[in-house]
């Protein structure tokens, strides 16, 4: 299916990721290689479904079917709600809109198991229904079913806006886990992957040990001293030396993983918090130097541009490249993934492809996504 483009060219984007804080809600006017920020929402999840939800994929095994599905309804109300709100907000009738392309939650991402899968939810028929607006939703199984890892979609989109000045630019997303967008000068050879853990670990540890969402602009793990010793056993995992296509989740990425590394070891809980926050810099500082040791910028994005230690804990790492925000490019860095997936939508209803398989290893670029059309 392909649709001519209505005139507004306004689209909306919804996303949450892997830290499951809620959705980042955009609006925005997309054409050529321009995308003009009309409006953005931040919308908090309600507390208890946060919980659900990080219940539900931190324990696969205990979470019954009627569980899933009730969240899966649950997340889909919110994800109505936020674009209803953004539209609210911004004054925007439904009628001017092309299309909303929704990510949904991530709960599971197991690309490699024998049967791969990656499970995303929050309904798309109760979105299309509330807001009257044709819904793209379910991205990433379409790449997964081309044998790709469902996963990093974001460069194509990365590709399509901050490759056009042909310049060596890495683009940086620090959510839950962190990814890089590898834009060489050619332009034909994107690549693009999960470099391992972004805020995720982090935010892990401090839900544990202090029942706060996060450590806010990472005060706590500045208040710590980075233990080397840990820091360079958890460097050898064996994630980080693999070579992309690779991507990564929460299933990786936990506290049991951290303790399978730092077992019964006696450091204090703030200097493992410094620990994790260095191995976040690091691991991503090496990605860049292996893959991209010629880019000239690197354009950072996502919730962890607001953690001012990890900012400048990325900003000493050795190299000439300069330490940009997406800001600087005229997108604000908390919507840069939300932008993507109202872009990718784009992308699925004018019958483009959405994923790079030089980024996720598919066999063949695909039309990605299911259309829950409203309207005739
Ligand atoms: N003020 C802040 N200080 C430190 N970290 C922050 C702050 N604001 C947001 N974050 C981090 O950003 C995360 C959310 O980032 P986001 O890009 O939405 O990730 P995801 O895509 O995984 O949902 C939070 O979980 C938190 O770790
Ligand atoms: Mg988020």
């Amino acid at each position: 299916m392909s649709v001519p483009e209505n005139p507004s060219s306004l689209y909306v984007g919804l996303m949450s990721g892997t830290s499951m804080d809620g959705i980042d809600a955009a609006l925005v006017r997309l054409h050529d290689n321009q995308c003009e920020t009309i409006a953005t929402k931040d919308y908090a999840y309600p507390p208890r479904l946060r919980s659900a939800l990080l219940h539900a994929s931190r324990n696969p095994g205990k979470t019954t079917i009627d569980t899933l599905a009730n969240l899966d309804h649950w997340v889909g109300s919110c994800f109505r709600d936020a674009a209803t709100a953004l539209l609210e907000a911004s004054g925007t009738p439904s009628s001017q809109i092309q299309v909303i392309g929704s990510h949904g939650q991530t709960i599971r991402h197991c690309p490699h198991s024998e049967r791969p899968f990656t499970l995303q939810i929050g309904d798309p028929n109760i979105i299309a229904s509330g807001t009257g607006i044709t819904t793209v939703a379910d991205f990433r199984r379409r790449d997964l079913a081309a044998g790709g890892e469902g996963a990093p979609l974001t460069p194509a989109f990365h590709q399509w806006l901050f490759a056009a000045e042909k310049k060596a630019r890495v683009v940086l997303n620090i959510g839950g886990i962190a990814n890089i967008t590898v834009l060489a000068a050619n332009r034909d050879d994107t690549i693009g992957f999960d470099t391992g853990p972004g805020n995720g670990l982090m935010d892990a540890w401090t839900q544990q040990q202090h029942d706060r969402p996060f450590d806010d602009g990472g005060a706590w793990a500045r208040s710590g001293e980075v233990q080397p010793d840990l820091l360079s056993n958890l460097l050898q995992d064996v994630y980080f030396s693999m070579a992309p296509p690779k991507s990564t989740g929460f299933e990786y990425f936990n506290l049991d993983w951290l303790e399978s590394y730092a077992g019964d070891s006696s450091f204090s809980a703030a200097d493992i918090q410094a620990t994790l926050l260095a191995l976040t810099a690091r691991s991503i500082g090496d990605a860049i130097t292996r893959y991209a040791p010629d880019t000239r910028e690197i354009l950072v994005c996502g919730g962890g541009v607001n953690n001012v230690t990890l900012m400048e804990s990325l900003s000493r790492l050795p190299g000439t490249a300069k330490w940009l925000s997406t800001d600087d490019f005229g997108l604000d860095p908390n919507y840069v993934e939300a932008i993507a997936f109202a872009w990718l939508a784009r992308q699925t209803i004018l019958g483009q492809s959405g994923n790079l398989p030089s980024v996720t290893g598919a066999k063949q670029a695909e039309v990605l996504g299911g259309i829950y059309v409203c309207g005739g």
